[in-house]
């Protein structure tokens, strides 16, 4: 068992990316981002699809021939089974049992999610990995979870958004103020610079360890609509202040939920992932070490979507002989 060579193909959203796995090792990770949505605001899910068929294969092969691996090496071919948008899916989970059946080897298939969270799992040099139990939470563009992890396969979310993603949070606040889509790194941006206790806006009032964040991007409208009535330029002005305000607010409300999370579970290891993690506040905020807790955050590459978590999690189930026929379907919204 210790020469698997797995290819890994992640579809799920607007990335299309392929990587090469030599057991819990990353040789390529190669990611085609498409820049199209940016002009629309948002991802839009039919020209997501076109543009996967159109980069699928260039990045496969890109991913191979960084990694230096030939086709006929390869153990098995793992695949993001959702959730996600399901065109997208479709292309990423056709190409891949083709290219299984073509090949002759195992099919996987692979629950974003659970990705997003064994990506800690990759070796890197100098990375310290989560024991079992741990929480992770996952913070992204399209998730905000925390999920209680027993082991590989056993976990459970317990708290998780019941309307916007954090992503969205930074995004659509970005958007009130005019910044370009995806607005969330600007923000991280300005808000280095910014007083996070200029301006304050409420919290929400959520039970338990579930999130809310559709509250506070009508609060920022309002209150961005009431200053700029009395002052137009309040946002040139103040776009420092503001952004750094939002984000202080968007990380307090994480660190609340964590915090209750410990407090019910007795777990003090903490790893996260998702694009939302690269947020410097948040690092800033976990490094800290504030409150006696273990922090895990992997290397960017792995946090934002990308095809080298769907490999780990694809080597992992190659050990255990989790494989599909070539009758596995993509699912727009899986269980957990
Ligand atoms: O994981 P990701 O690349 O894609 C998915 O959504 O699955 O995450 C993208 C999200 C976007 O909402 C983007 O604005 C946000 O992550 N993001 C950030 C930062 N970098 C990316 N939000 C705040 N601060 C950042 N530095
Ligand atoms: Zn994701």
């Amino acid at each position: 068992n210790s020469e698997v060579f797995i290819l890994a193909i992640e579809s799920s959203c607007d990335d299309t990316a392929a990587a090469v796995l030599h057991n819990d090792k990353v040789l390529s990770n190669v990611v085609a981002n498409q820049l199209i949505h940016n002009q629309y605001g948002g991802v839009v899910p039919e020209l997501a699809s076109r543009a996967h068929q159109q980069n699928i294969v260039p990045v496969i092969d890109a991913a191979l021939r960084k990694a230096n691996v030939q086709k006929e090496q390869l153990s098995a071919i793992a695949f993001t089974q959702g959730p996600g948008l399901m065109g997208s899916l479709l292309v990423g989970t056709s190409f891949s049992k083709s290219l299984s059946l073509a090949l002759n080897v195992p099919l996987i298939a692979v629950n974003h999610m659970h990705a997003h969270i064994l990506a800690h799992f990759i070796d890197e040099e100098g990375y310290d990995k989560p024991e079992f139990p741990f929480l992770a939470l996952t913070i992204s563009g399209g998730h905000t979870q925390i999920v209680k992890v027993n082991s590989f396969f056993d976990m459970e979310i317990i708290g998780e958004t019941t309307d916007d993603a954090v992503g969205e949070a930074f995004d659509k606040s970005a958007k009130i103020l005019g910044l370009p889509y995806p607005g969330g790194p600007l923000i991280d941006k300005y808000a280095k610079e910014g007083n996070p206790k200029a301006f304050a806006f409420t919290k929400p009032k959520v039970p338990g360890l579930d999130f809310s964040f559709s509250g506070l991007k009508t609060a920022i409208l309002y209150f961005i609509q009431k200053n700029k009535q009395a002052n137009p330029n309040f946002i040139e002005e103040n776009l420092n202040d503001i952004c750094a305000s939002i984000q202080h607010t968007i990380i307090e409300i994480l660190i609340d939920k964590l915090k209750l999370a410990v407090k019910e579970t007795g777990i003090t290891q903490i790893a996260i992932g998702g694009g939302v993690s690269a947020n410097s506040g948040i690092r800033k905020r976990l490094t800290e070490n504030q409150y006696g807790w273990k922090t895990f955050i992997p290397k960017f590459e792995y946090t934002t979507d990308n095809a080298a978590m769907i490999g780990i999690v694809g080597y992992q189930k190659y050990l255990s002989n989790r494989f599909e026929t070539s009758a596995v379907v993509s699912k727009a919204r899986i269980q957990f």
